[in-house]
This record gives C-alpha cells, sequence and structure tokens, in this order.
C-alpha cells in the first residue's frame, strides 16, 4: 500500500493564497486534538453567531451516559449566514448558477435575488402555519427552489426532511409518516436526461397511503407545466403564493442544539432512520470542511454533482459554498445527456474551478473512452473532489489525466450522512495524494482502528474504522428513536463512534477505506440497506424468502444481488424475474433494482436459522474457493446447489 504512486503537492498549490501547508497541516491537526476547546472555539467564530457561545464542548460516548452539544449557549441562523451576511459585500455576486437538462437552459441568482426569494418563501411557511422546530419534506428535483426551500425552512426554524425524487410514492409516505410532516413542497414533474418524472403525481399517491394521510398542505413548483392533478383544498402553486409576499423576513434566532434537517438514510437492519442534525455545530463544520477541503477561494465556480437529496448536496451543495459566500453550481441533468461529453462542456460554460463528483460517474464516464470528454477545455479547472464510495486507482488516474489534465489534485473525501462533513480526506496544499486513499483526518477528527474484539490496532492496519472524540458536525440522534442511535453507533466497541466502515492504514499515516462492514450497500454512491430490499421482495407474493447481498459490479462499485426462495408450486421464469425488479422499484424507487436475481431454492442457514451471508455474498463475487467452514450449516448441500446455479447463470 505505501509502495502505492505519490502524487506531490503541485508547484501551484505551495504558492501564496492557499490555505494550508504540510506544515500547517500537521501543527494545527495537532492542536486540534490536543485541545478540541480551544481549537473549536476559533474556528467557531467562522459563522456569525446572533449571540455568541461561551460553551464549546460537552460530549460523552459512553453508552449509559451518552451526549453530544457543541456551542450548545450560542444562537444563531443558519440561513443568515448563507445570505444576509453577504449581502453588503457580495449582494451582486452569484450565489447559484443553476443549469439546467437541456444545455440551452441555465441561470444566475444572485446572493441578493436568493435572499429575497428566501424570505418570501419564509413568509409563506409561517402563513401556511409552520411553526419552528416543525417537519416540512421537501421533494424536488434540482432547482433553485430546493435551495430556497430548504433556507427558507433554517430561517423560520421549521425542520426539514429532503426526501430524494428518485424514492417511489411508499418510500416518501413512509418518511412523510416518520417524522410526521404535514407540508409536503415539490414540483410538478422532475426533468432528467430528457424524461420527466412524476414528482406531483408521487407525493398524491404517497398522501392515498395511511402513511402520508397527515398531509395538510402541498406547495408545487412549476418546473414543466406538465399536467398534474389538484386538490384545491390541500395543493398551491409556489408561484401564486411568492407572489403576494413580502422580500423582507427577520431571521429567527435558533439555539446551536436546535434541530436543523432531518435526512433518512439505510442501516443494515430494518426502516431507513432518521438522521437529525442540530444547527451550530453542523453549520460550523460545513463551513469550516468547505472553506479548508476545498481551498476556497473568492472567485471560485464551484459544482458538486449530488442531488439534493443526499447529505453531500446538503452540507456541500448548499450550505457549506453559500456559508462561505461560493459561486455554486445546481445541475438539474445526467453526464450522459445530450452526450457523454456534457460534464466538460458545462465546466467551460460557466468556468467551473472545482468539480465535485462520485466514483461511478467517474467510471461511467471513463468507459466512454477520452474523446467525449476532450471535447472541452476543462482550463478553468484547478480541483477535483471524489465522494460517496471508494474510488479505485485506475478511476482515480483517469479523473487525473483527462478530466484534471494532470493539473489538478483530488481531493479523495470520506464521510458519512451520519457524519454531517467530511472527516477524512487530503488538503490541497498540504496533502501528497496517493490514488485510492482518503489520506488523512480533517482537524479534530481522530480515527482509529480496531479489531473485531475491539482491541485497538497501533501502526500499519487493517480492521474497523471508528472515530474515538466528537467533532461538531456528528448528528445528534435518530429521530423518534434515540436508542437506535445508541444501539447502532456506540454499542459494538464502548466509547466510540463506530462508522460501520473497514479502512487500512499504512506506513505513513494514511487511511484506505475498504467498504461497509455491515449489512449496508453502496451502490452507485447511495446507500441501500440489503434488509429493506429483502422486505421489498418478500411482499411479494410469489416469494417465500430473500437474501441480498452486495457484489462487485463495474460502474456502480457494488450492484445489487438478490437471491430469491419462491413460494411452493410457483415457477421461476425470466418474467417472474422482471416482474419482482419491477416490484422493488416500485417499493423502494429504481435506485434500489436489484442487478441480479438467483433462484434459491434453500438458502444457507445455521442450525439457529441465520442466514451465512459470508457465502452468500462470496458466490455472488463467483469466489467458490475458500467458502469457509460450511458443515455447521443446518444443510451444507445447499451451498452446491446455489454455486451450480450461480455457474449456470
Ligand atoms: C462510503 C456519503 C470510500 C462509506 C457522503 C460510507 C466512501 C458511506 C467515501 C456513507 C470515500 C463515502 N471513500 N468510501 N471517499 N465516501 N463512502 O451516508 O462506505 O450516503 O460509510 O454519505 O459511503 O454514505 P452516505
Amino acid at each position: 500500500m505505501s509502495e502505492a504512486k505519490i502524487y506531490d503537492v503541485p508547484a501551484h498549490y505551495s504558492a501564496a493564497g492557499t490555505r494550508n501547508s504540510p506544515e500547517d497541516y500537521e501543527r494545527r491537526y495537532a492542536q486540534s486534538v490536543q485541545d478540541p476547546d480551544a481549537f473549536w472555539a476559533e474556528e467557531g467564530r467562522i459563522v456569525d453567531w446572533i449571540k455568541p457561545f461561551t460553551k464549546v464542548k460537552d460530549v460523552s460516548f459512553n453508552a449509559d451516559d451518552l451526549h453530544i452539544r457543541w456551542f450548545e449557549d450560542g444562537q444563531l441562523n443558519v440561513s443568515a449566514n448563507c445570505l444576509d451576511r453577504h449581502l453588503a459585500e457580495r449582494g451582486d455576486k452569484t450565489a447559484i448558477i443553476w443549469e439546467g437538462d437541456s444545455p440551452d437552459q441555465s441561470r444566475h441568482i444572485t446572493f441578493r435575488e436568493l435572499h429575497a426569494d428566501v424570505c418570501r418563501f419564509a413568509n409563506v411557511l409561517l402563513r401556511k402555519g409552520v411553526k419552528k422546530g416543525e417537519r416540512v419534506t421537501i421533494y424536488m428535483p434540482m432547482i433553485p427552489e430546493a435551495a430556497v426551500a430548504m433556507l427558507a425552512c433554517t430561517r423560520i426554524g421549521a425542520v426539514h426532511s429532503v426526501v430524494f425524487g428518485g424514492f417511489s410514492p411508499d418510500s416518501l409516505a413512509g418518511r412523510i409518516e416518520d417524522c410526521e410532516s404535514t407540508v409536503v413542497i415539490t414540483a410538478d414533474e422532475g426533468l432528467r436526461g430528457g424524461k420527466s418524472v412524476p414528482l406531483k403525481a408521487n407525493v398524491d399517491n404517497a398522501i392515498r397511503t395511511p402513511g402520508g394521510a397527515g398531509v395538510k398542505t402541498v406547495i408545487v413548483v412549476r418546473r414543466t407545466g406538465g399536467s398534474v392533478n389538484w386538490d384545491g383544498s390541500r395543493d398551491h402553486w409556489y408561484h401564486d403564493l411568492m407572489a403576494g409576499e413580502s422580500a423582507e423576513h427577520q431571521a429567527e434566532a435558533m439555539n446551536a442544539e436546535d434541530p436543523l434537517f432531518i435526512l433518512y438514510t439505510s442501516g443494515s437492519t430494518g426502516k431507513p432512520k432518521g438522521v437529525l442534525h442540530t444547527t451550530g455545530g453542523y453549520l460550523v463544520y460545513a463551513t469550516s470542511t468547505f472553506a479548508n477541503i476545498f481551498d476556497i477561494r473568492e472567485d471560485d465556480v464551484y459544482w458538486c454533482t449530488a442531488d439534493v437529496g443526499w447529505v453531500t448536496g446538503h452540507s456541500y451543495l448548499l450550505y457549506g459554498p453559500l456559508s462561505n459566500g461560493t459561486t455554486t453550481l445546481m445541475f438539474e441533468g445526467v453526464p450522459q445527456y445530450p452526450d457523454w461529453g456534457r460534464i466538460g462542456k458545462v465546466v467551460d460554460k460557466h468556468q467551473v474551478s472545482i468539480l465535485y463528483t462520485a466514483p461511478t460517474a467517474i467510471r461511467a464516464i471513463m468507459r466512454e473512452g477520452d474523446a467525449p470528454t476532450l471535447e472541452s477545455k476543462r482550463t478553468s479547472l484547478r480541483l477535483l473532489g471524489s465522494v460517496g464510495e471508494p474510488i479505485n486507482p485506475e478511476a482515480w488516474e483517469w479523473y487525473h489525466r483527462v478530466v484534471g489534465d494532470h493539473r489538478c489534485p483530488i481531493v479523495d473525501t470520506w464521510w458519512q450522512t451520519e457524519t454531517g462533513g467530511i472527516l477524512i480526506t487530503p488538503l490541497p496544499g498540504a496533502t501528497a495524494l496517493k490514488p485510492g486513499s482518503a489520506t488523512r483526518p480533517y482537524f479534530g477528527v481522530r480515527p482509529a482502528i480496531l479489531d473485531n474484539d475491539g482491541t485497538l490496532l497501533e501502526g500499519v492496519a487493517e480492521g474497523n474504522l471508528v472515530i474515538s472524540d466528537s467533532w461538531p458536525g456528528q448528528m445528534r440522534t435518530v429521530y423518534g428513536d434515540h436508542q437506535r442511535f445508541i444501539d447502532t453507533y456506540f454499542k459494538t466497541f464502548a466509547g466510540v463512534y463506530t462508522t460501520g466502515d473497514g479502512a487500512k492504514r499504512d506506513a505513513d499515516g494514511y487511511y484506505w477505506i475498504t467498504g461497509r462492514v455491515d449489512d449496508v450497500l453502496n451502490v452507485s454512491g447511495h446507500r441501500m440497506g440489503t434488509a429493506e430490499v429483502e422486505s421489498a421482495l418478500v411482499s411479494h407474493d410469489a416469494v417465500a424468502e430473500s437474501a441480498v447481498v452486495g457484489f462487485p459490479h463495474d460502474i456502480k462499485g457494488q450492484g445489487i444481488y438478490a437471491y430469491v426462495t419462491l413460494q411452493a408450486g410457483v415457477e421461476p421464469s425470466d418474467e417472474l424475474r422482471k416482474a419482482l425488479v419491477a416490484h422493488v422499484r416500485r417499493e423502494i424507487g429504481p435506485i434500489a433494482a436489484p442487478d441480479a436475481i438467483q433462484w434459491a431454492p434453500g438458502l444457507p442457514k445455521t442450525r439457529s436459522g441465520k442466514i451465512m451471508r459470508r457465502i452468500l455474498r462470496k458466490i455472488a463475487a463467483y469466489e467458490f474457493d475458500g467458502l469457509g467452514d460450511t458443515s455447521t450449516l443446518a444443510d451444507p448441500s445447499v451451498v452446491d446447489n446455489l454455486i451450480n446455479g450461480r455457474k449456470a447463470g
């Protein structure tokens, strides 16, 4: 590992204007972990406080006395930090560049214009009776109104729950029900790659289920003008509501530990959990990490390709950039539309200086060869970023050589919905890069590697990645289920935050994330619980039982492999296979669709009935050697059966 190719900090990053040199990093990192209170007291001032904090950190990772509080006696407002504080100096600067699905459509929105719209929409929400602390569900395409809606919630202290537009009505309803929201903000339709997505119709369908029954108000942005059903007692056009509202609104003073947003994410068991982030710590962490990791300069045009429905779209499309007064580009479309050169063309069109995207997108573009990308110049780029899943060295090298023209460092940023912001990452002016390694911890972050017994491993090691102390952006609870928060993250190993990822550490202290060690899949950088896909499959009449595992996939990183046992008397067929895939798409959404279904007359279970997933993962990966001891299985012959099925399929 440590012999991997090393890319030193390029000369143009050692010049003045770069935020962190190698020496700065070592010094500030040491200070940040030796005296976190002092470090974060200072860093906490990068945001504006309505009432300054006097306490910095109050944390215990002890499961019996778990608490995580940062800046707890301070008051601030996220929207005021993203908008109002920039008006004097940057009022006419572009806050959001919107690039539509079609290459002919784009818009520039200044900080002043965005501020006015957010104030108007804050007034709309208040008029609709939305109160501080109330949950508002946002189910939107990638249009500026999504940012307006999120910022307006934070402005009045409402807690937003953004649900990715690719989720099904049932998934949406489950999330609406879990956080008891009565207001949904959506659009008539989304537009991606020239195809429309029926968002309003999905909301209507969600509301028809018991989970969505509590919704009283639906606010609809007109995006495509496509026809929609309308319930006059409940549905309102965004533009009608906005037309009459004042563009003035005084941002609400929020306590640092007041809830800011909920974002549902998949765990290794059960339903998705509502990850809750709070106001002060989250904003400080998003603002600090964004500035340092992307080495932000005043004239940057920054582009993060993530959807607002994921945490990256919260911290590094919206809050981190806007809090820093950075121009952020929001892209409605997809990399392959109208052709595979789109990303480079958007970079040229808007003179993007920083591009932050996911390995799955890089691999998909790379597969088309260099030519589509080389149709653009990309001379405006100075920094590249990667997020969401491990980036294989081949994709890293291609990203560096072709997209970045050998010139741009790559920040491979490791983090999670739970962490609120990036925890392990290079800093462009400070860190020599190794393709495939997320490198070193951010300031204040204390990663450690434990073996399965919880023993701390020093030096060169491989095992479970845990974090030994809190950082301000850490999630505070699972909404409505604090016990699940404690059980999931603080019980596996005592006194530390368990990430669910495995990692190696090399002789230079660099971290290499090896992927999830639990039953969470990472499909195209999207998290999916095996349990969710299994429960969708068994909800189909033909299915008796199912076990879902990940398997290596060239583009997606991981694909979804489902073993399905049919009900007695049901015959397997290709039609049934298609029907099951369609069923999962309907139940959860297209991102959960299995890539492969194997008929399994039996599943490998222990005598106590536990499914041996380790064996299923190996068979799916076509690794038939080293299946380990199968003698403890209730019926060892099922393994041969599955291997034969795999070879035949
Ligand atoms: C994975 C996305 C390797 C990891 C921000 C983590 C990564 C999960 C990286 C969280 C990276 C994210 N290298 N793996 N740079 N970034 N992951 O919650 O398995 O959608 O636990 O947050 O993605 O996914 P989530």
